[in-house]
């Protein structure tokens, strides 16, 4: 878990993260961030829209992991494009998880209904926002979340720092080809969130078997698989003894037929992301 990916300036960040999207603020989110950076997990991903910031931010603090140690991530709000409401919002998050600087911030999604009159501008003030927040140290990298190539056109013709990461709806039901092959072009992580298709790849039950092969559980698979396209997933769960097993993916390498079958799974759990949904 501390084996890391070379982001494209150079940040060193650990090839799992611990996603904390859908959990509930407070105890759980406090229990379950513990029982993560217990588990080894060094690479936190939580945004403000999670609202889970502070339980986040306390089970840093109480866990005695050293900050040097850690990488945490988390994200701008829709309400907050704009320069001085990115400012504004990275500050407001750092303080409620009692950190000086994160070491990732992402832009959570390119097209809030209220910039779609003005995304163009509103997208370059709120980058221009986040490269003097990286300029400032306040994040050691900056990248978005769910951006589709023509968003990323878009900031990339004003862009002088282009986006580390681009997080976005990523396991075998959904692959989002055209947006991992623009990433990869650009040099841009595909981070994966729902890696498990927030439990929907579960219902596969080809998964089952492959998995029996391998003596190893659907989940690390699923996972396994994330690693082997260069994907960085990030599975969610609430669960210490699943938070443990999904860290356990290193003992084994799925052949490149299994690869491919997985890679076939695409579209079958009924997950692909509808673009046209968020999109305009
Ligand atoms: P729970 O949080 O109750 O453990 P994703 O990361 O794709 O969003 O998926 C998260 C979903 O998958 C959650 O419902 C989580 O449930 C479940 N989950 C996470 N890890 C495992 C696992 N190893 N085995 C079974 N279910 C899991």
């Amino acid at each position: 878990l501390t084996d890391t990916y070379s982001l494209n300036n150079g940040t060193q960040i650990p090839i799992v993260g611990f996603g904390t999207w859908q959990t509930p603020d407070g105890q759980v989110a406090y229990d379950s961030v513990l029982a993560a950076l217990k588990a080894g997990y060094r690479h936190i991903d939580t945004a403000a829209a999670y609202g889970n910031e502070e339980s986040v931010g306390q089970a840093i603090k109480d866990s005695g992991v050293a900050r040097e140690d850690l990488f945490v991530t988390t994200k701008l709000w829709n309400a907050d494009h704009g320069y001085d409401q990115a400012k504004a919002a990275l500050a407001t998050s750092l303080e409620k998880l009692g950190l000086d600087y994160v070491d990732l911030y992402l832009i959570h999604w390119p097209n809030p209904v209220a910039m779609r009159d003005n995304f163009e501008q509103l997208t370059a003030d709120t980058w221009r926002a986040m490269e003097e927040l990286y300029a400032d140290r306040k994040a050691c990298a900056i990248g978005v979340s769910n951006f589709r190539p023509k968003h990323l056109d878009v900031l990339l013709k004003t862009a002088k720092v282009v986006p580390a990461v681009n997080q976005i709806f990523l396991n075998p039901s959904d692959m989002e080809p055209e947006v991992v092959a623009y990433n990869q072009a650009h040099g841009i992580l595909s981070e994966a969130y729902s890696p498990l298709g927030t439990g929907k790849i579960f219902a596969i039950p080809e998964l089952k078997s492959i998995a029996d092969k391998y003596d190893k559980s659907v989940a690390q698979v699923v996972l396994r698989w994330s690693l082997q396209h260069g994907f960085l997933p990030l599975p969610k769960s609430v669960h210490a003894d699943r938070i443990e097993q999904n860290t356990e993916l290193f003992d084994f390498e799925l052949s490149e037929d299994d690869m491919q079958t997985i890679d076939g799974f695409h579209g079958v759990a009924g997950l692909a992301n509808d673009p046209d949904e968020v999109d305009f």
